[in-house]
């Protein structure tokens, strides 16, 4: 097992690829902390860590929420013990042309896909910080690293996600703690049904391919960093200079 007894604090764990992760973390002997607004969907995800021989606790909370994430994280910590890793994955899309996306959308993508990590970042950094160790894993998006029409909230929480992840594994570097994006193409969710129900999805990615990426980054030697790591459908056009 490469995860023996630690925890993870895992977002949007109730569906998708939140819930590829946990049972992919779990697999590898690793305690669950799920967490999302669906008590239905996290107890479903919680009752297959379980299932693995793992345990697992359960956390309705808007991760744009200050005082429930704050809340969340200590209930994970008096019930699970300390928070090894976390995985910043819940978030928000809505694709509307530029001149139809209202500032009611701009905001909750904000809030959801930036202020989300932010806040979730915030709460477990003290315990990471004390133990001097700690990976922290944003599930960002190639939105993130590329534009794409019709996504301009989308994108710019995703621009800035990476930003923020890269100044953090800067600054968390002296405290042991790692800090590392994952930047998926099309995975086959509800997230991706709902705002494309129009494209095929039989050569999508699905949750697992991105499960194995964040396993690999939870996993690392701590003596090497990687900062991102980007998950495309094999038939896409490669990303970057
Ligand atoms: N699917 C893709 O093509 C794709 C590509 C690149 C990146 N991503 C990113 O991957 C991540 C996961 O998305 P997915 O595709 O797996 O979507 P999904 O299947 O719709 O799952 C999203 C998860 O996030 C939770 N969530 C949403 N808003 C939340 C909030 N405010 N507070 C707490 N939890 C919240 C959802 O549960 P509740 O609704 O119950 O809260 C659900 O568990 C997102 O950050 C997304 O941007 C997806």
């Amino acid at each position: 097992m490469l995860l023996p007894g630690k925890v993870a604090l895992i977002t949007g764990a109730g569906r998708g690829i939140g819930r590829g992760i946990a049972l992919a973390f779990a697999r590898e002997g690793c305690d669950i902390a799920a967490l999302a607004r669906t008590s239905t969907e996290i107890e479903e995800t919680a009752d297959a860590v379980r299932a693995l021989g793992r345990r697992a606790v359960t956390l309705v909370c808007d991760v744009a929420d200050e005082s429930a994430v704050r809340d969340a994280v200590q209930t994970v910590e008096r019930d699970l013990g300390p928070i090894d890793i976390l995985v910043n994955n819940a978030g928000y899309a809505c694709f509307k042309p530029f001149t139809q996306t209202d500032a009611g959308m701009w905001r909750r993508t904000l809030d959801v896909n930036l202020t989300g990590p932010f806040l979730c970042i915030q709460a477990v950094l003290p315990s990471m910080m004390a133990r001097k160790s700690g990976r922290i894993i944003n599930v960002s998006s190639v939105a993130g690293l590329k534009p794409i029409a019709d996504q301009s909230a989308y994108c710019a929480s995703k621009y800035g996600l990476n930003g923020l992840t890269k100044v953090l594994a800067l600054e968390l570097r002296p405290h042991g703690i790692g800090v590392h994006a994952i930047c998926p193409g099309g995975v086959d969710t509800q997230l991706a049904r709902e705002n494309m129900p129009d494209r095929d999805k039989s050569n999508w990615l699905q949750p697992e391919d991105i499960a194995h990426a964040a396993l690999f980054l939870a996993t690392q030697s701590p003596r090497a960093a990687t900062d991102e790591i980007v998950v495309r459908r094999f038939d896409s056009t490669p990303i970057g200079g």
